[in-house]
């Protein structure tokens, strides 16, 4: 059976009311229509076809998969004129074409092949997925004549209120054999919305003595059509549910799967523990047995086996490697390695930087354009001085390093291996290794000086 996709994404999303083209509104930074491609694409067929239109070169240049054909449709005059649109890059083809609304992104592989299978089983020329929604509003309603056999589709808006209590719907999701096609341009135009409606080929294919079928197979976990903003939070629910589901079955544990935002193009390992109100963003990677704690936020970052993040942290395009524990408040900014066992701390932003294996900075500083060797001690309060008002330097740290609290780097600079830096210096030199830098004033005593004071005062 050959089958050739077109998707339907030329529709002016008015209910939206947004600037931007209703398929490219995002569900986990990846756009609605690209989850229909990436559908489809699973039934590996002939040809897939995007018809778009006032938007075209937007949802065009948005697309990021190859061998995708698209079709101009010069004005919105509806989901027959839209199909018709793709007449050249269909041109020829023999077999059915599977027609998909561009606005379904919870569609699956699994429920398209099936209704193929049916369709072609049950040699149909015209078929539709149908499903029951918990609220049919604003879906086309599915006729059925007293031997349950259908016998059109009717919209919303001309419904009479009878038929505007059928619950079962169409989802938008067709199975044309190329032969039928020729009944798109006997669609007559809707008066009231002046648009050809696809959906009206059931009716006109059964006048023309076609085999034409509703397969009532879909759920409104897969079929939901998105118009509105209210619509794309709830699919980006269900989308939620699915993927956290997925990785339960991989034995990751979630305290609250409903609480976990998981992007589509994460990976976690098994036995992780994800809190909730945790967003893992982008082309994130988690592996075995990590915690992740409430609040936290990671992005296109490897997080290895083992390691712990700690509440309301931020990572950014970075590594952290195995057993590291990092946060409670920490800031990891693009570019970072955080070592294998190694600790940051508490209001602690690393910035461009690799820290060694079982280094710690526990509390409070920054560390911007360094590396740090390995077992290095960073006090609380150690900032990196990296800017100069016009260029970044580098810092570097070698391995055994103790850097008293409350010090200053001012890169570029230089720390031996095993130096020591006594609490509250202002390094602006290279430290040999081994040596201990202070740059303080030495502290000094002036003796009875209070009860001095105190007598001028009184
Ligand atoms: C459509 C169906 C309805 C079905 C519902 C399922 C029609 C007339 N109605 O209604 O029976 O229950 O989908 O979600 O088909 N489009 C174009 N060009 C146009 C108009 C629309 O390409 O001129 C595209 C849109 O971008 C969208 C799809 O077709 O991806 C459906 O259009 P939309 O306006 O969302 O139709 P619904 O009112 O939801
Ligand atoms: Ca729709």
């Amino acid at each position: 059976m050959k089958t050739a996709v077109v998707i339907l994404a030329a529709g002016q999303g008015k209910r939206m009311n947004s600037s931007l083209p209703k398929v490219l509104h995002k569900i986990f930074n990846k756009h609605m229509i690209q989850y229909v491609i990436d559908s489809v694409s699973m039934l590996k067929p002939f040809k897939i076809t995007v018809v778009a239109g006032k938007h075209f070169k937007e949802i065009k240049n948005s697309i990021n998969s190859e061998k995708i054909f698209f079709a101009l449709q010069k004005q919105p005059k509806g989901t027959a004129d839209a199909l018709l649109s793709a007449k050249e890059p269909l041109k020829g083809f023999k077999g059915t074409v599977l027609v998909v609304n561009g606005d379904t992104p919870l569609i699956t592989p699994q429920i398209l092949g099936k209704f193929l299978e049916l369709h072609s089983k049950k040699d149909k020329h015209i078929s539709f997925i149908s499903f029951k929604p918990d609220n049919p509003a604003g879906y086309g309603r599915v006729i059925r004549d007293y031997s349950e056999n259908v016998s059109g589709i009717i919209e919303e808006k001309d419904a009479s209120d009878e038929e505007k209590k059928i619950n079962e719907v169409n989802s938008g999701v067709y199975a044309i054999e190329s032969e039928a096609l020729e009944l798109l341009r006997k669609i007559p135009i809707n008066l009231k919305k002046k648009e050809y409606y696809l959906t009206d080929i059931i009716r006109i294919g059964l006048d023309h003595g076609y085999n034409v079928g509703a397969f009532c197979i879909g759920s409104e976990e897969e079929m939901s059509g998105i118009n509105t903003r209210i619509e794309l939070a709830s699919a980006q629910k269900m989308l939620r549910k699915r993927f956290n589901s997925k990785w339960m079955e991989k034995s990751v544990e979630f305290i609250d799967p409903d609480l976990a935002f998981i992007s589509p193009e994460a990976v976690i390992g098994a036995g992780t523990r994800i809190y909730p109100n945790v967003h893992i963003e982008g082309k994130t990677k988690i592996g075995k047995g990590c915690v992740i704690c409430p609040n936290v936020r990671i992005i296109d970052s490897a997080i290895n086996d083992n390691a712990v993040i700690k509440d309301s942290t931020i990572i950014e395009s970075s590594t952290i490697k195995s057993k590291a524990v990092v946060g409670p408040f920490a800031h990891i900014r693009p570019g970072s390695e955080i070592g294998s066992g190694a600790k940051i701390g508490n209001f602690v932003e690393i910035k461009k930087s690799k820290i060694g294996d079982k280094t710690k900075a526990s509390h409070l500083s920054y560390i911007g354009d360094a590396s740090t060797g390995k077992s290095v001690n960073i006090g609380a309060g150690t900032i990196t001085c990296n800017y100069d008002g016009m260029n970044k330097h580098k810092t570097t740290i070698e391995d055994n390093v103790f850097v008293g609290s409350d010090t200053q780097l001012v890169a570029p600079v230089k720390i031996g291996k095993g130096a020591y830096i006594g609490a509250g210096s202002t390094i602006t030199k290279d430290v040999p290794p081994m040596s201990l830098a202070v740059s303080r004033t030495e502290q000094r005593h002036i003796k009875n000086w209070a009860s001095k004071k105190n007598k001028k005062v009184r």
